[in-house]
């Protein structure tokens, strides 16, 4: 049986892709490279025992995604296709519901008509509201603050009601701050343009190809004022994806904080950089983002118990893997 995986060339399910694949099952890999580059294949297949099937599609093409359903004898979707960047959502709110919402209800119609029921879908850390006290249960309370993670609180919602009236099995992994790269250092996150996300941005800073990094904010109740966050490796990440694809007594609907229940603010992982590559980050404080959610944080107890032993990478091995990647390409 193949597996479908939208959103190949992204960089979680590039990892993702690089997993299942050495653990020999059969990928087929779709994306409409809005967000990726073709390269990347070429990275993934030499990770993996034999090369992966790609199409170039988008998953709103019911068209087009119709003829891989048809073509292949498909078993799961390991949904991760959306637009993600929450500040660009809050200026193009109608583009993010259309891409990630419209073009999921596609994807599910699909899976409907060619009876594939099981599905991994990638959520978020951002569906908690943010008057709930940290860290964040799954039977916390959900709201949210902007389009990107509106657009993840519908789709969890529309998985609830397929797998209550339509027999889907859907498994929502609400990821956290996800960070690294893969151990060959060939495959990893390689954002266009100035980086949005920490980690991205500051590696950008230690390759001299940015001046300095903004802190955003110093007066938080956390150790040193800046903002904590639970930065999980992507590879720990990529193994929750196999782990809760496998385990098919789940209910019908689960959903599972993905973070390592380790929290270290800006200013320590500005520090961690400078350790671990050798270079010196200057920084500056600067304003919040007007879109930054303040508090991130998971209790991962339940995806520990039910899901996997636990993370088993560092924060520290996260930043040298990706700082590796950076470096070879
Ligand atoms: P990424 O930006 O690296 O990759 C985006 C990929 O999606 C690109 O390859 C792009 O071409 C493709 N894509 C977008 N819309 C598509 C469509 N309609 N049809 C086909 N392909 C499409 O993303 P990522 O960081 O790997 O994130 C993967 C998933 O995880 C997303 O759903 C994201 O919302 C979720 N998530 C990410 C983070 C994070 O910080 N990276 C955190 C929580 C959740
Ligand atoms: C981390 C911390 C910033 C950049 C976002 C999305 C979330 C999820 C992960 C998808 C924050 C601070 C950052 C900089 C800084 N993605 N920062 N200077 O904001 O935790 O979450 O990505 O689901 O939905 O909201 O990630 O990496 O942007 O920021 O001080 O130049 O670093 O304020 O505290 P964030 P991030």
């Amino acid at each position: 049986m193949a597996l479908l995986i939208t959103w190949w060339l992204g960089y979680i399910g590039s990892h993702t892709a690089v997993v299942f694949a050495n653990a020999w099952y059969d990928v087929v890999l779709v994306d409409n490279l809005s967000n990726s580059k073709r390269s990347v294949l070429e990275h993934i297949n030499s990770l993996t025992p034999k090369p992966l099937t790609f199409y170039h599609c988008d998953i709103g093409d019911q068209e087009a995604l119709s003829k891989i359903f048809a073509s292949h004898s498909l078993d799961a979707v390991i949904h991760f296709a959306a637009y993600k960047a929450v500040g660009e959502s809050c200026e193009k709110p109608f583009v993010y519901y259309k891409n990630n919402i419209e073009g999921s209800l596609a994807l599910f119609e699909l899976m409907d008509r060619y009876n594939v029921k099981h599905i991994i879908f990638s959520s978020s850390a951002t569906v908690y509201d943010q008057t709930c006290i940290p860290p964040f249960l799954e039977t916390d309370r959900l709201g949210t603050t902007n389009p990107y993670a509106t657009t993840k609180l519908v789709i969890e919602h529309l998985l609830h009601d397929l797998a209550l009236h339509k027999w889907f099995r859907a498994v929502c992994l609400r990821y956290f701050n996800p960070i690294g790269a893969h151990p060959s250092w060939t495959i990893g996150e390689d954002p266009a343009g100035i980086p949005n996300n920490l980690l991205p941005y500051i590696f950008r800073v230690a390759d001299w190809s940015l001046a300095k990094v903004s802190v955003f904010g110093n007066d938080y109740v956390t150790r040193d004022g800046t903002w904590v966050r639970d930065y999980i490796h992507v590879m720990d990440i990529a193994q929750a994806h196999i782990l809760a694809y496998e385990k098919k007594w789940l209910p019908n609907f689960e959903t599972f904080n993905i973070g390592t229940g380790e929290w270290s603010t800006v200013l320590e992982i500005i520090d961690l950089v400078q350790k671990i590559t050798g270079k010196e980050i200057p920084y500056e404080l600067a304003p919040r983002r007007p879109w930054d959610v303040a508090v991130l944080l998971p209790n991962p107890d339940k995806a520990k118990r039910i899901l996997w032993r636990e993370a088993i990478r560092t924060v520290e091995d996260a930043i040298h893997d990706g700082w590796k990647f950076i470096q070879w390409f």
